[in-house]
């Protein structure tokens, strides 16, 4: 049985799909009830606080073998709502460890945790330093400014503790029995779902409000560079870090990225696709602060080599072929 956690989200929406279309028992787990189609996918639903231990005492119960484990609270939300941002992305963590170690213990085999990170991780230093690095690798600028990041960060930690060295000093043969995977996310552009809290969002909502024929107002400047990928390609990475063999791993947490693409360009895009579009660039200082210290690009090579990754969409094909017709289909469906 495999465990989605925040699978009523963005990626989990997806990924549910992606693994229910696998044949996978899957157990999903999340504040709010899941739409009811992707509901429908899973054998079983519980709606619950990661925090609960409740469900945790529920889950030492379940025959879970893989963890993909997506609730958080996301950057921009969680600048708002910093204890709580620690409480779920920090503690929630923590617990779901501690019951991924004692299913290991119970079924004698090593429970695959799955952790999707952030290039929140990253803190550059200034604007002008982020032009001017470019790429950033696994570990450069590790100074995150933002709880998110912070979390993020330590919850890699925490994951590589509880997989390497938990309780090896008091017994030996307790040791191992997580095996803990982090991927490092840039910003997603799902098609069929709307972000809410990040502060990677701008991206998405320019598209989803372009479509819907609604004015938008940009929350960064236009010559603000990110590192994006189109989400079929964030569960495939997902999926592939999962299946890819122990042996050829050489680090926990991987940086995977598709394409770097500044808000300008993005604007120009999505006018095109959808004539018409109103966008409107009107920073807002405290989230223009956020993705300053995050970097314009990063460096996935120690993905592409370790485990086979490579993104199947680009920026164009991520446009034109994956967010222009499945959000126009989907809003003239709404409408
Ligand atoms: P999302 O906000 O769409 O989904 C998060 C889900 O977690 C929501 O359904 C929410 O209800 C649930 N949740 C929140 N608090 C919870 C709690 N206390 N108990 C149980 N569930 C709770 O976010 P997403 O984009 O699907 O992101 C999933 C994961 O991927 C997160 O860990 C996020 O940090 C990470 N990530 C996302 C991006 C991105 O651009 N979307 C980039 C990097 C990393
Ligand atoms: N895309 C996420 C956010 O903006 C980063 O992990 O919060």
């Amino acid at each position: 049985m495999i465990l989605v956690t925040g699978a009523g989200g963005e990626i989990g929406q997806s990924l549910i799909a992606a693994l229910a279309e696998r044949g996978e028992e899957l157990l999903a787990v999340d504040l709010r009830p899941l739409p009811n189609d992707t509901a429908a996918l899973c054998a079983e639903t519980i709606t619950a606080d990661i925090c609960s231990a409740e469900l945790h005492a529920q889950l030492r119960r379940k025959p879970i073998r893989t963890i993909f484990h997506l609730a958080a609270i996301l950057s921009s939300q969680a600048e708002r709502e910093p204890e709580l941002a620690h409480r779920v992305n920090v503690e929630g963590t923590l617990l779901l460890l501690q019951t991924a170690h004692y299913l290991g213990k119970q079924h004698r085999a090593p429970v695959l945790f799955l952790f999707p990170s952030s290039i929140a991780v990253y803190g550059l230093p200034s604007r002008e330093e982020k032009l001017r690095v470019g790429k950033v690798s696994e570990e450069q600028f590790l100074t995150p400014m933002t709880i998110y990041g912070a979390s993020k960060l330590y919850c890699e930690l925490l994951g590589q503790y509880y997989a390497r060295y938990y309780r090896r000093l008091a017994d030996e043969v307790e040791s191992g029995w997580i095996d803990f995977r982090a991927l490092r996310f840039p910003g997603l552009l799902s098609a069929f779902t709307r972000p809410t809290g990040g502060t990677s969002d701008y991206a998405p909502e320019m598209v989803h409000a372009a479509a819907e024929g609604k004015p938008y107002d940009c929350f960064v400047t236009p010559d603000t560079w990110l590192p994006f990928m189109a989400m079929p390609d964030a569960i495939r990475a997902l999926l592939l870090l999962a299946t890819a063999p122990a042996e050829r791993l050489r680090r926990t947490a991987y940086n995977v990225t598709a394409f770097s693409v500044s808000a300008a360009t993005i604007a120009e895009l999505v006018a095109e696709l959808f004539p018409g579009a109103q966008i409107q660039f009107r920073p807002d200082p405290r989230r223009q602060a956020i993705v300053d210290t995050w970097p314009a690009d990063i460096d996935d090579s120690a993905a592409r080599s370790d485990w086979d990754w490579a993104p199947e969409y680009d920026l164009q094909r991520t446009f034109t072929e994956y967010l222009a017709p499945n959000i126009a289909r989907r809003y003239r469906l709404d409408c």
